[in-house]
């Protein structure tokens, strides 16, 4: 199988994106915005991808593709049965079943690929990477989409884990007092339900860029449920005149703003990464119906977006303070992100 896209139409390094920061108004700031123009290529991602910008950085500085790169780096925790959020050992649906989501884009291309509730194939980067190679087509959802990964040779597995499964047999034993399930311990904390999810948006020395997010999806969800992730300017969107951004956290709360396309649109509009993703999370907020809020105002729920510019500035912010991992082109590491909301909910 090729690992190497072709490209049909190649757009130059010159960088659009006008200078200077709108500082964002209510919000606290993260460190600095990381610059990479020295060493030409960046990569940013969720906190679970340190691994992940290690290895698309240095796949990019050995001549790799931005969104084959990209895809090997989100395919460490896809194949991590330890990511609980992702891929295989990903926690399942309400069913017991995992289902995957994921969706891609690539700026030189500009095409872009996505897959939803895919069940059996551990690494669904590499189905949507298909559909926006192969098919006239961006999104395959379910059985379609299955039968579309199996007829590229991958083969069908269980994606539970033993301690996969554990999780969701707390869960269902635990889920309400008028079921027929006898109560056994739980382990799972109240209040937010596990989201999880890996994106990686990168950019290599020629300026251009990539984006990739995966998932398992919301844990214990309604079988069919498709996310933010496979959502095209929702879970991800790459403009390589401008940037790339996406995204982890609640998704339903994204994919009512476009966030992964809005935060590239602020970019457009002379915004740095990092005060781009604050000013989407303020359209998020102003989005939020009042039972998702808690008595202070803010919300129940924790959502993240992650950018990169087209000068190679990488910046993440998010709902309550997370964490983020950015490369520089020099070094790979982790870093606080700004957020609208001061501590922990
Ligand atoms: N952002 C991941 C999801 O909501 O499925």
């Amino acid at each position: 199988m090729p690992t190497t896209l072709s490209r049909r139409t190649f757009l130059g390094a010159a960088a659009t994106v006008a200078g200077g920061s709108l500082l964002p108004h209510s919000a606290y700031a993260a460190p600095a915005i990381r610059r990479s123009r020295v060493a030409g290529f960046a990569a940013v991602s969720s906190a679970n991808g340190l691994r992940a910008v290690e290895r698309a950085v240095r796949l990019m500085q050995e001549g790799t593709d931005t969104l084959d790169a990209a895809v090997e780096g989100v395919k460490i925790q896809e194949l991590d049965p330890n990511d609980m959020s992702v891929g295989y050992g990903g926690l399942p649906n309400e069913d017991g079943v995992v289902q995957l989501d994921a969706s891609c884009m690539h700026g030189p291309s500009r095409r872009a690929g996505a897959v939803a509730a895919l069940e059996g194939i551990k690494t669904p980067s590499e189905i949507a990477r298909l559909v926006l190679k192969h098919t006239n087509h961006i999104m395959l959802v379910g059985e379609g989409a299955k039968r579309f990964a199996l007829s590229y040779g991958y083969a069908e597995e269980d994606l539970l884990t033993p301690r996969s499964r554990e999780r969701w047999l707390r869960w269902r034993a635990n889920r309400g007092a008028a079921d027929d399930w006898l109560d056994v311990a739980t382990d799972e904390p109240t209040g937010m339900r596990p989201t999880g999810t890996i994106n990686c948006n990168v950019i290599n020395e020629a300026g251009d860029l990539s984006s990739i997010t995966t998932t398992s999806g919301l844990a214990w969800k309604i079988p069919g449920r498709a996310g933010d992730s496979p959502i095209v300017g929702a879970g991800q969107y790459c403009d390589n005149e401008i940037g790339a951004a996406g995204s982890t956290g609640r998704g339903e709360s994204n994919i009512l703003v476009c966030g992964g396309f809005l935060t590239v649109e602020h970019m457009r509009r002379g915004m740095a990464p990092t005060d781009a993703c604050l000013e989407t999370l303020r359209r998020v907020v102003a989005m939020t119906p009042p039972r998702l809020l808690g008595e202070d105002g803010q919300t129940d729920f924790q959502l993240t977006f992650y950018a990169v510019n087209k000068k190679g500035e990488i910046g993440a912010a998010s709902l309550y303070p997370s964490r983020y991992a950015g490369h520089d082109g020099t070094t790979a590491s982790i870093h606080d992100t700004a957020s609208l909301y001061k501590g922990p909910r």
